[in-house]
């Protein structure tokens, strides 16, 4: 009987603009302060794309330093799948944009729109295909330009979200990989943020444009609640998938969205805060980029080695979640 395959994460690559918005610039666009976002969300800077900048641009950007790193061309990538809720445009999907501007083959490209958790639900699709032998290598990326989508002069979201890219090549591995996967959807609660008009709901018109319906709204206070049971839940799925205690997880990679949602979850799984990766100070929120980014920078700042357990753990729009344990194979 041949051995089940395993799938893990063989190259890994981010990209982040180059223009920095902190609080105190944003304290002259809104009625806010430094104080308030930091201690209420732990931001103190955010990256904002350039106006020629579009999420394919930074998606690209990011593969080229994940196949960089997993020491392979555009030729091996059998699949293609960006995460992404701001993507250049409806149709072409920005999947098959990225393919173009690396020069991949004609290899299947599409896109999911799961919001925050893309970037684990894209490793959960991609990691079927892989080991079922299908494909080889997939590129998975979650980008967005979130800017695109905030309206600057609401200070309860403006000063939340950023720009930016991070990629991951997936192929098979000999040891360790994917160990588990737990994702959950909730429509039910879709009201909770959502970015209302530009689809086939309310088509765009003057009136749309005026009312600001091409812009997110979110019920704050509301989706925190949510979001610090709901990444707990999720996290636990993932880990007693495994039988493991939250102390075998050497790093929890969560998405960024509050650092006191993420002190919350830390506590609710009983882990000291030091055990959660956090990079918000940053970048703010940047939806499914926030917990690729951040996978990208642990990984790159040592503290994920060979043999590890991860957990990869987001929340948001949709409702949507997912977490997965990942043990570090390279
Ligand atoms: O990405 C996944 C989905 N998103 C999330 O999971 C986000 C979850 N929610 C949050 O992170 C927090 O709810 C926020 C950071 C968005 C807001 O923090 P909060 O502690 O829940 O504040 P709040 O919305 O309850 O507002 C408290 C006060 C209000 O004033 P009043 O009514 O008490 O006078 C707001 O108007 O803070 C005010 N406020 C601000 N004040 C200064 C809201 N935004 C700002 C601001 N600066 N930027």
């Amino acid at each position: 009987m041949s051995e089940q395959k395993r799938c893990g994460i063989i190259g890994l690559g981010r990209y982040i603009p180059t223009k920095v918005l902190t609080n105190k610039e944003l304290e002259k666009m809104v009625d806010t302060t430094d104080e308030w976002i930091v201690t209420r969300t732990g931001i103190k800077e955010r990256r904002i794309a350039r106006s020629d900048e579009a999420t394919s641009d930074m998606a690209a950007e990011a593969a080229r330093a994940a196949l960089k790193d997993a020491n392979l061309t555009a030729n091996d990538i059998d699949l293609i799948i960006v995460a992404t809720i701001t993507p250049d445009m409806f149709f072409p999907a920005t999947a098959c944009l990225v393919q173009d501007k690396l020069g991949c083959r004609t290899v299947p490209a599409f896109d999911i729109s799961v919001a925050c958790s893309g970037f684990i639900y894209g490793i959960a699709i991609a990691d079927q295909f892989i080991r079922s032998g299908t494909y080889k290598h997939a590129l998975v990326i979650a980008a967005e330009k979130l800017s695109s989508v905030t309206d600057w002069s609401d200070r309860s979201t403006c000063v939340l979200f950023g720009d930016g890219a991070g990629a991951a090549v997936l192929g098979p591995v000999k040891d360790g990989g994917i160990l588990s996967v737990s994702l959950g959807a909730n429509g039910k609660q879709g009201d909770l943020i959502k970015l209302p008009a530009g689809g086939s709901r309310i088509p765009p018109t003057v009136k749309s444009i005026e009312d600001k319906l091409h812009f997110i709204k979110m019920n704050g206070s509301e989706l925190f609640k949510h979001a610090v049971r709901i990444m707990a839940d999720a996290a636990l799925g993932a880990t007693q998938q495994l039988g493991l205690k939250a102390d075998d997880i050497k790093l929890v990679i969560p998405h960024q969205a509050n650092i006191r949602i993420l002190k919350a979850v830390a506590k609710r799984m009983g882990l000291t805060e030091d055990k959660i990766y956090l990079n918000i100070e940053k970048y703010g929120n940047m939806s499914a980029a926030s917990s690729a980014v951040a996978l990208v920078e642990a990984v790159q700042e040592g503290r994920i080695k060979k043999g590890d357990k991860l957990l990869l753990d987001a929340f948001g729009g949709g409702l949507t979640w997912g977490a997965m344990v990942i043990e570090w194979s390279r």
